[in-house]
């Protein structure tokens, strides 16, 4: 171990106890995933209507509601695209020694934005990073600024998407800020966390 910072990993490393295919699983840095763990229902994400949603699969379980959401929101004249979907274990595997190779090996670096193989929840397939053709579909810090942000702020829930890695939470969920990370939990769920005060 190489520190107590905010983006540090526990000692004690945890498999999940509940399925990955229930919306809650808690996957964070002191729960993982099986390696073994992939949705069955995998479905391609352009079916819900999103911009570059050929590239990219999701669960077939939140297609309804991404549908609603992807209609809702260009009607309001606002445009969300998909940059990341479903990653496997092996891809997250070699996501993360991709941003390690590129950083030089410093893991306290790349622990801050890039989950290890196991704990990201771009494995349960629930997960989106938006962009918007307002940024080209780029990834990144610029979709904080954006129309398409802004409106997922106030209105994704109503989805039953929710942001992980909040403005403000680094030190409880030990990744740095980020505005495009959204995960299907369902639409009570998120009804939930809205009125419980425990997000944003
Ligand atoms: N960027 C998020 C933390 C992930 O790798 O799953
Ligand atoms: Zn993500």
């Amino acid at each position: 171990s190489t520190g107590t910072g905010w983006w540090t990993y526990p000692q004690d490393i945890k498999e999940t106890t509940r399925n990955g295919n229930d919306l809650l699983v808690l996957v964070n840095k002191e729960y993982k995933l099986p390696s073994t763990y992939a949705p069955s229902d995998l479905v391609k994400a352009s079916n819900s209507g999103i911009r570059r949603g050929d590239s990219y699969y999701l669960r077939n379980i939140l297609i309804p509601d991404l549908t609603a959401m992807i209609t809702d929101s260009k009607a309001q004249g606002v445009d969300l695209s998909i940059v990341s979907g479903y990653r496997s274990y092996a891809t997250q595997q070699s996501t993360y020694q991709y941003w390690l190779d590129k950083n030089n090996g410093n893991v306290a670096y790349v622990d801050t934005f890039s989950a290890r193989a196991g704990h990201s929840q771009h494995q349960l397939g629930t997960v989106i990073d938006f962009s918007s053709n307002e940024i080209n579909d780029s990834l990144g810090d610029s979709f904080g600024n954006t129309k398409a942000s802004k409106w997922l702020v106030e209105n994704s829930y109503k989805y039953g998407f929710v942001i992980s890695y909040p403005l403000g939470y680094e030190s409880t969920t030990g990744y740095k800020y980020e505005s495009w990370h959204y995960r299907y939990i369902g639409k009570g769920n998120a009804q939930e966390m809205v009125n419980s005060g425990n997000i944003l």
